[in-house]
Parts: structure tokens; sequence; C-alpha cells
């Protein structure tokens, strides 16, 4: 019988199954050389620039709270007044005020004790900006690598204030920022291993400032190979998208920062997405009390919530954390995806003039019993929106 093929045909499909064999090898070998997602680290990192060279449409996110929650000090970032009149902080004690003072080598923030003539004062740069919308707090180095909280923050609408939990009238240069915080409000800090009764030390280089995109998507050096190799289709992506996360991982990459206060069980900065968090922190029992807490806790809060539990919902329901979202109307809306305005008990008496409204509700500002500022005996409390979607008897309507 005549072959198929003629010899050299014969060549040709034995090298091609050869090939086949030799490539599907290399896809085998690469599979197994897989590169796990790693935490983001000063060299690990690519920055968001480089994501942002592909991935444009994400551009928005560059002006997000999470983005700015971390900034190198300057004038656009400090939110709080150098002007002369503007820049002191009277307190209950009138042998003590606090001055801010922006100058050719930076911007200061100085205690002045006792009365003229008779003063004396302490000064500390400003190292550190944290937070962009409802406040600020301000950290500085001192004697090289140990990092404190500054005296004076500040509150909007308000201006210089006490920092958080400070006493009035009194000046405390002192309090050490611990890891966990540099953790929630930055993307990169690395610890100096020092004596178990010094926690502040870090490293001076490799910070990063600010919330990135490979804080949620870890560590993009292996992701943005393969998408410039020409191998990209065999080589797996090396980068998390949430979305494809089960959905107890995809709340765990946001409760890392907003799951309330925890006893850390790992270095900050070891949390990699898409792995879950209990590795790294262990939950306080007063994690669940229904009170918005410190941090709002919002994911303990949403689990409360009848929405929550007979359904799928993730935060990603109602946040796209690639924009900036301020529009309770908008938030409404997505309530409108589940429900319809007549499932309100208040429909009867309030029609449709809910729609747009839910949120207020529903879902209200609170106030924290836990983030206050004292001033000149006036107390300042934040308003915390509480994610426990419930029916709140202060709205009931007689
Ligand atoms: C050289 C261009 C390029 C760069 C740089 C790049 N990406 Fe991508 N990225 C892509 C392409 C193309 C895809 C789609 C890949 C696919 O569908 O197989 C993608 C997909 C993704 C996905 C979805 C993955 C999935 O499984 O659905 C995420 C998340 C992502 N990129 C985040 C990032 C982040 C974060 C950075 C920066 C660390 C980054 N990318 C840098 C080109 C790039
Ligand atoms: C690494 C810590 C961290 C992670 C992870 C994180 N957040 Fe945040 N988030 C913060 C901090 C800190 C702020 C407050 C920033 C500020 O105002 O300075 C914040 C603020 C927000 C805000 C308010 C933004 C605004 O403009 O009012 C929303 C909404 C939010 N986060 C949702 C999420 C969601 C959803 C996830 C998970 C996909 C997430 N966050 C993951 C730390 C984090
Ligand atoms: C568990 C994570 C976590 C820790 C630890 C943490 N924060 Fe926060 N912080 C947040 C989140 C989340 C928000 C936003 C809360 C909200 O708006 O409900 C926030 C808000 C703030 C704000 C107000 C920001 C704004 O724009 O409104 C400041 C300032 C701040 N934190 C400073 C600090 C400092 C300083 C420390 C450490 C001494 C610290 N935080 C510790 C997560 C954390
Ligand atoms: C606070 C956490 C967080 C940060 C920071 C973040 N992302 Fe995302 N990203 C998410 C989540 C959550 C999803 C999944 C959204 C969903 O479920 O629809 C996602 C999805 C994506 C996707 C998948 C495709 C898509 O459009 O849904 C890409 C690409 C992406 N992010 C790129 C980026 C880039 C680039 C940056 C920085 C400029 C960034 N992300 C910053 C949380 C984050
Ligand atoms: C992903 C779907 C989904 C979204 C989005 C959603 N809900 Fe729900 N919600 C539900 C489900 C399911 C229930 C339970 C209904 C039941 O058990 O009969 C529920 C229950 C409720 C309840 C009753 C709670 C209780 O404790 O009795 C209220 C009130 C409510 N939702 C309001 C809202 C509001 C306001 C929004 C928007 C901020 C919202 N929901 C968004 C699915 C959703
Ligand atoms: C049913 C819709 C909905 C879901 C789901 C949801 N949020 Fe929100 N979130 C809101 C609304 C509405 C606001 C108020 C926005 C405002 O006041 O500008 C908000 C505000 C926030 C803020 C700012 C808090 C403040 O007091 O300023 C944070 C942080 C936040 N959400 C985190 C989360 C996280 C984390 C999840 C997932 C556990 C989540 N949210 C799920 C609707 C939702
Ligand atoms: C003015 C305040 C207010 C607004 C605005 C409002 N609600 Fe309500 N809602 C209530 C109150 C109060 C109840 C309880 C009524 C009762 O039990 O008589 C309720 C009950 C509900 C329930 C039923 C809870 C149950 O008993 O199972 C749902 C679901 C609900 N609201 C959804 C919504 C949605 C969706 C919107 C926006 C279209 C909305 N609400 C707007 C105050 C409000």
């Amino acid at each position: 019988m005549r072959s198929l093929f003629s010899p050299s045909a014969r060549w040709l499909v034995t090298i091609a199954g050869l090939s086949l064999l030799a490539g599907g090898a290399i896809a085998v070998a690469l599979f197994a050389l897989r590169v796990r997602t790693e935490p983001v680290r000063a060299d690990n990192a690519v920055g968001d620039a480089t994501c942002l060279s592909c991935h444009q449409q994400k551009a928005s996110f560059e002006q997000t709270a999470h983005r700015l929650t971390s900034r190198p000090p300057t004038r656009d970032a400090i939110a709080g007044s150098f002007t002369p009149g503007a820049n002191v902080l009277r307190t209950s004690n009138p042998y003590l005020h606090f001055r801010m003072d922006s100058t050719a080598t930076g911007f200061f923030q100085t205690a002045v004790m006792g009365r003229a003539p008779d003063t004396s004062t302490r000064s500390e740069r400003i190292d550190f900006v944290t937070g962009s919308r409802k406040g600020q707090s301000y950290l500085y180095w001192h004697a090289g690598d140990l990092l404190y909280q500054l005296p004076v923050s500040y509150w909007t609408g308000v201006g210089w204030v006490n920092s958080p939990g400070y006493p009035d009238g009194t000046q405390n240069f002192e309090r050490p920022i611990p890891p966990r915080c540099l953790e929630c409000h930055a993307s990169g800090f690395r610890t100096v291993a020092a004596s178990p009764s010094v926690i502040n030390r870090y490293g001076r280089t490799g910070v990063i400032l600010g919330i990135t995109c490979e804080t949620c998507h870890g560590a993009g050096q292996e992701h943005v190979r393969r998408e410039r190799s020409p191998l990209h289709a065999v080589l797996p992506p090396a980068i998390v998208n949430p979305a494809r996360l089960a959905r107890p991982r995809q709340l765990d990459g946001c409760a890392l920062c907003h799951g309330g206060v925890a006893a850390p069980r790992t270095p900050a900065f070891s949390y990699v997405p898409g792995q879950p968090l209990e590795r790294q922190v262990e939950w306080w029992a007063r994690r669940d009390t229904g009170a918005v807490d410190v941090h709002g806790n919002q994911v303990a809060l949403l689990e409360r919530s009848r929405c929550f539990r007979s359904s799928l919902m993730t935060c990603a329901t109602c946040h796209d954390v690639h924009r900036q979202q301020r529009d309770l109307v908008g938030f409404s809306d997505r309530c409108l995806t589940c429900h319809s305005a007549q499932s309100c008990g208040l429909f009867p008496r309030l029609g449709h003039g809910l729609v747009g409204r839910c949120v207020d509700c529903h879902m209200p500002a609170l106030t924290s019993t836990t983030i206050v500022s004292t001033s000149l005996g006036r107390q300042m409390r934040v308003q915390v929106r509480t994610h426990w979607i419930k029916v709140y008897p202060q709205f009931r309507v007689p």
C-alpha cells in the first residue's frame, strides 16, 4: 500500500510532531516553574507608572484616597496652613503652643514652652504625611531610623488639632509608629530587626509610599515580564485578579486593612494577595461587636448584614477601588440591583422619593468612639459610614 505521505513529507510530519512534543515539554516546565505572586517589596515592585503604561483605563486610581494615603511632605500634600496666624495650635496649657513652619529645608512642627522671652522649643521635621480626606497625621524620623508620630494633626473643616488620643496641653513626641500602622497606610517599609522593646525601627531606603496597584494585585515584575515576552500566551499571568478569587479570599484582600483591630502573626508586609488572611493576623474577639470602630471595620459589619448573608455580595458590589466614588445617589442605585423601592417598608408613605436615598437610612454615618481629638476642651469625633445594612429605628416613621 502506498504511504499517505512521500518520504520528505513524512520527515516534515515527524519534525512537526517532535516540535509539538518539545513545545509541550517547555510549556509543562514553565508551568512547573510558575511564579507564585509575592508580597511587594522595593526589589520586586515595578511601580504604578509601569502598570499604567498598559492598563491606562485604571489611571484614575492615582487620585484615590488609597494612593494618596501616605506621601512625602510637600505643600500640596499637607492640608494644614503655614500662613502666620493660621499656623499656631493653642492648647489649654497657657505655657504651651505649637507652631507649624514651612522653611527652605522643609516643614516643621515646633512645641513652644514657657512665656516669652523665657521660652524653650522642640522642633521636628515632617517626614511623611498620612491621610487625605477626613484628616492627616504626620510622622518623623528620629535618631536616624526610628519613626514617630508628631503631636499635631490636621482635621478637615477644623484645622490643626492635637493628634487623636493626645491629652490637650501636653507635648508628646514619643509615640512610636508600629509596622501595622504602615502596613495599612503604605506599600512597603523594611522593618529592621531590633530588640523586642523597639518596634519602630525601619530602613531609610526601600520605602514605597501610598497604596499601590501591587498592594492588592501582588508584585508585578513577573507579570510584566510575561506580557512583554513573545511566549506570553503560554506563561501564567503571575498577577492576582481578585475577581477570580473565592469570595472569602476577595474579602481578605480588603480585610487586611478594613477588618479592624488584629494581632499580627507574621511580620508586616508579608501578606500575599489571594492567600488566606488568618495566617497573617489573629482577629480579636471584639472584631464583631457591631460598633463602628477606630477604622470602620467595614468587613465584619458587612458580614453581619442580611444582604450579605443572603447573597454573594462582596465589596466590589458597590466599590470600584480604581476610581474615586463620592456620589451617595450612585451607591443607592447599587441597592436597586437586588431590591426595588417597593421592598422598603416606607414605600407606601414615601413612594419613589426613597430612590437615591437608601444609603442615608440603611447605612447611616455614625460617630466613632475611638478616634477622638481634644482641643481647648472641645472633643472632635470622626463620622464613619456603617456597613451594617439594616433598619435603624431612628429612621422609622410613626
Ligand atoms: C506590558 C503590558 C502590561 C504591563 C506593564 C502590565 N500588564 Fe497587566 N495585563 C496585561 C495584559 C495584556 C493582560 C491581559 C492578559 C490576559 O488576559 O491573558 C493583563 C492582565 C492583568 C490583570 C488581570 C489578570 C487576570 O487573571 O484576569 C491584572 C489584575 C493586571 N494585569 C494587573 C497589572 C498590574 C498591577 C500591573 C503592574 C504591576 C500590570 N498589570 C502591568 C498587560 C500588562
Ligand atoms: C493596604 C491597606 C488597604 C487595603 C488592602 C485596602 N484598603 Fe481601602 N483604605 C485603606 C486606607 C488606609 C484608607 C484611607 C485612606 C485615606 O483616606 O488616607 C482606605 C480607604 C478606602 C475607601 C474610602 C475611599 C474614599 O475615597 O472615600 C474605600 C471605599 C476602600 N478603602 C475600600 C477598599 C476595598 C473595597 C478594598 C479591597 C478591594 C480595600 N479598600 C483594600 C487601606 C486599604
Ligand atoms: C488595620 C489597618 C489600619 C491601621 C493599623 C491604621 N490605620 Fe489609619 N486608617 C485605616 C483605614 C481603613 C482608614 C479609613 C477609615 C475610614 O474612612 O473609615 C484610616 C484612616 C486614617 C486617617 C484619616 C485618613 C483620611 O483621609 O480620612 C489617618 C490620619 C490615619 N488613618 C492614620 C493612621 C496612623 C498614624 C496609624 C498608626 C499609628 C494608623 N492610621 C493605623 C487603616 C488603618
Ligand atoms: C485596593 C485594592 C486595589 C488596588 C490598589 C488596585 N486594584 Fe485593580 N482590582 C482590585 C479588585 C478588587 C479587582 C476586581 C474587581 C472586580 O471584582 O470587579 C481589580 C481588578 C483589576 C483588573 C482586572 C480587570 C478589570 O478591569 O476588572 C486590572 C487590570 C487591575 N485591577 C489593574 C489595576 C491597576 C493597574 C492598579 C493601579 C493603578 C490597580 N488595579 C490597583 C483591587 C485593587
Ligand atoms: C447583592 C444583592 C443585594 C444588594 C446589592 C443589597 N441587598 Fe439588601 N438584601 C439582599 C438580600 C438577599 C436580603 C435578604 C432578603 C430576605 O431575607 O428576605 C437583603 C436584606 C435587606 C434589608 C433587611 C435587613 C434586615 O436586617 O432585616 C434591608 C433594609 C436592605 N437589604 C437594604 C439594602 C440597601 C439599603 C442596599 C444598598 C445600600 C442593599 N440592601 C443592597 C440583597 C442585597
Ligand atoms: C451595599 C453597598 C456597599 C458595599 C457592599 C460596601 N460598601 Fe463601602 N461604602 C458604601 C457607601 C454608600 C459608602 C459611603 C460613601 C460616602 O460617604 O462617600 C461607603 C464607604 C466606604 C468607606 C469609607 C468609609 C467612611 O466612613 O468614609 C470604606 C473604607 C469602605 N466603604 C470600605 C468597604 C469595604 C472594605 C467593603 C467590603 C467589606 C465595602 N465597603 C462594601 C457602600 C458599600
Ligand atoms: C427615610 C429613611 C429610609 C429610606 C430613604 C429608605 N428606607 Fe428602607 N426602610 C426604612 C425603614 C424605617 C424601614 C422599616 C419599615 C418598617 O418596618 O415599618 C425600611 C425597610 C426596608 C426594607 C425591608 C426590611 C424588612 O423588613 O425586611 C428594605 C429591603 C428596604 N427598606 C430597602 C430600601 C431601599 C432599597 C431603599 C432605597 C430605594 C430604602 N430602603 C430607602 C427607612 C428608609
